[in-house]
């Protein structure tokens, strides 16, 4: 079953659009950035411009004042920030709505921007020793379960085969993965997506362990951060979903970051608030990568 699924995939996935990979190649590296290259990139692609601007109008970066356009935006808030969100953006656009889909894409967008929203307020609460930057949280949210829009895109009835597993047994979306994909994940398949793509390597890591951060070589407190934004994020989804299961948080991680599970039930109950108001402004069902 996996190697027809690479097959697939490999058969069915869109190949980047030129300005897509040219802007994804110049933002692999943050210290490296030709930010004019990327400017004048995103100005020959109105739709992810607009789209970028409207995440840094948002209010979600607390800029100083609303942007004009992409090179106003970019400027306004620096390259550092701008390259998470214009990386969240261009990947979120790759993976145009097609026929039978079985993922929700509300729900799916929502679960995107809960992971997103509850990693940044768990970064928030504990004292990391690397580099962990809050708006990075934005292109992870919505790239981490890249492998999961892949199936969603090329497998859309092997997914449905899952999600009906999940529901009729009570199991969570993860195992029922397991079963039916062969003892691969979403994870798995996220990781063959990286590969191919040759996308960002901080974004290709939390793709490949947002699910077993301690198997992590780099980045694995920020990895942690992510793996419990996910699975608060993922009872938020799952009862949109309804599959009905709950996932549990492992004490011994939390012990590792230094939070109570008091502070994660309070991030638990404010998610649904938090995601429906970035939901509403960022709104994005309209993108569509064949128009670029
Ligand atoms: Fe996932
Ligand atoms: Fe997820």
């Amino acid at each position: 079953m996996s190697t027809m699924i690479f097959q697939v995939l490999e058969r069915d996935l869109p190949s980047l659009p030129p300005s897509v990979a040219v802007v994804l190649a110049e933002l692999g590296d943050p210290t490296t950035i030709d930010v004019q290259l990327v400017i004048s990139e995103l100005e020959k692609t109105p739709q992810i411009g607009e789209n970028v601007v409207k995440i840094i109008n948002s209010g979600y970066l607390k800029a100083r004042r609303k942007a004009d356009n992409i090179r106003d935006a970019i400027l306004l808030v620096g390259i550092p920030a701008a390259r998470n969100i214009i990386l969240a953006v261009l990947l979120k656009i790759l993976f145009p709505q097609r026929g039978a889909q079985t993922v929700e894409r509300e729900a799916f967008l929502r679960h995107c921007i809960g992971t997103a929203v509850a990693s940044e307020m768990l970064s928030g609460c504990v004292e990391l020793e690397g580099d962990c930057d809050r708006h990075r949280m934005i292109t992870y949210g919505f790239t981490h379960d890249i492998g999961t829009l892949a199936l969603d895109y090329a497998m859309p009835f092997t997914l449905q085969r899952i999600h009906a597993l999940a529901k009729a047994e009570g199991v969570s979306l993860l195992e029922a993965e397991v079963r039916v994909l062969d003892n691969i994940t979403h994870a798995t398949v996220g990781e063959w997506v990286s590969n191919y793509w040759d996308l960002p390597r901080d974004i290709s890591n939390v793709i490949k362990y947002h699910h077993t951060p301690r198997q992590a070589q780099e980045n694995r407190e920020e990895l942690l951060v992510i793996h419990l934004g996910d699975l608060l994020s993922m009872n938020y989804y799952e009862a949109m979903v309804a599959t009905g299961h709950t996932y549990k948080f492992d004490p011994a991680l939390l012990e590792i970051l230094g939070l109570t599970m008091k502070q994660v039930e309070e991030i638990q109950e404010a998610l649904p608030e938090k995601v429906d108001r970035v939901y509403k402004v960022l709104d994005m069902g309209g993108l569509d990568a064949v128009s670029l």
